[in-house]
């Protein structure tokens, strides 16, 4: 399966690029191991409008370098010029931020899809590449995990290894692999999340974790983690609930014994166990979010059990599209109606 180009065009426009759950192999793919991802329903919005009067480039209506936002500074810096274009932009995003759902890849595909569309048509690993590069630099550690699922749609298998069947690979990086991205199937399941509310700190626990990962039983831990990913493909594409739920549950496990776990994780994991097939952290942890996947009809239960244990639960499918064009404006507000009615 390919990804097509987004077609080129002038601004007024509006980029929705999607959020991301991580299903497996979090940490250990930036050892180069295997992980999946899959691209979210929930996303950020990017406009890009022309300024009636001049002062270079605005966001959400003050200068851009008044932000200090390090996603945002590193796209200007990459993308000579945009700091001085009389452009606003107007960020809106339905996912908190730093709670492991992507957020920032979001952010920053759709910031380089606007940079890069007036130019004419975007290709896709064009747009994954370009993303990366700017979320490592403005993270200092990191995989192409969150940014290609983000350009892409779907579910991706994201490695070191190279396939035959893969969308497209990413060169390496200063002290990082080259990564090789592929389709996975990805069954039409209702998936659910939980924040905890505690923001995590991406190139923090990456380093911690990294320190555990250079004893001999982080060897271990990380070839476990490689295993459960690539069986979780398999299960996938076998739409085998049960088996995906127990290498979800398998995953946490071994994320736990790398320290990258939180007690508020681990109150919501506790709290979603009756209602779902598999539940673990997901994405840096640290704080952020927990995913599952929920027993067939049991996902008001469970968004209700995390609800009452304190997190922020939301329902989630599969974004089969990437980044791209679209009409109509996200309501405003960090993150609105995660669970209506609750
Ligand atoms: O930033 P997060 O919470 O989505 O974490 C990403 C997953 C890591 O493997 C920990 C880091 C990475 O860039 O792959």
């Amino acid at each position: 399966m390919s990804a097509p180009p987004l077609p080129g065009r002038r601004w007024p426009f509006v980029l929705r690029a999607p959020g991301k759950a991580i299903l497996f192999g979090e940490h250990a793919v930036v050892r180069g191991r295997t992980a999946l991802v899959m691209a979210l329903d929930r996303g950020t919005e990017v406009a890009f409008e022309p300024r009636r009067s001049p002062g270079g480039l605005y966001v959400n209506g003050l200068p851009w370098h008044e932000l200090g936002n390090p996603y945002l500074a590193e796209a200007v810096r990459r993308f000579p010029g945009w700091g001085e274009k009389d452009v606003s932009l107007t960020v809106r995003s339905q996912l908190p931020r730093a709670s492991g759902l992507g957020s920032s890849a979001a952010f920053t595909v759709g910031l380089v899809a606007g940079f890069l569309l007036p130019e004419g048509e975007v290709a896709r690993d064009r747009l994954a590449r370009e993303s990366y590069r700017i979320e490592r630099s403005a993270q200092g550690v990191g995989s192409p995990v969150d940014t290609s699922a983000s350009a892409a749609g779907g579910v991706l298998a994201v490695g070191a290894r190279s396939r035959d069947d893969e969308l497209w690979a990413l060169p390496p990086e200063e002290g990082s692999p080259g990564f090789h991205v592929s389709r996975v199937n990805a069954p039409p399941w209702a998936w659910a999340a939980a924040y905890s509310g505690v923001a995590k700190a991406t190139g923090l626990v990456v380093r911690r974790v990294g320190e555990v990962f250079n004893t001999s039983r982080g060897e271990e831990i990380l070839e476990a983690i490689d295993r459960v990913a690539r069986e979780g493909e398999r299960a996938l594409g076998r739409e085998d609930r049960q088996e995906i739920g127990h290498l979800l549950t398998e995953n946490h496990r071994l994320l736990q014994e790398l320290g990258a776990s939180h007690p508020r994780l681990e109150s919501l994991v506790e709290a979603a166990r009756p209602f779902v097939e598999g539940v673990k952290l997901t994405g840096a942890g640290g704080g952020g979010s927990v995913l599952a996947l929920p027993r067939e009809g049991q996902e008001a239960l469970l968004l209700k059990a995390w609800a009452r244990a304190g997190g922020v639960p939301y329902r989630l499918s599969v974004s089969p599209a990437g980044a791209g064009p679209r009409g109509e404006a996200l309501p405003v507000g960090d993150h609105p109606d995660h669970v209506p009615g609750l």
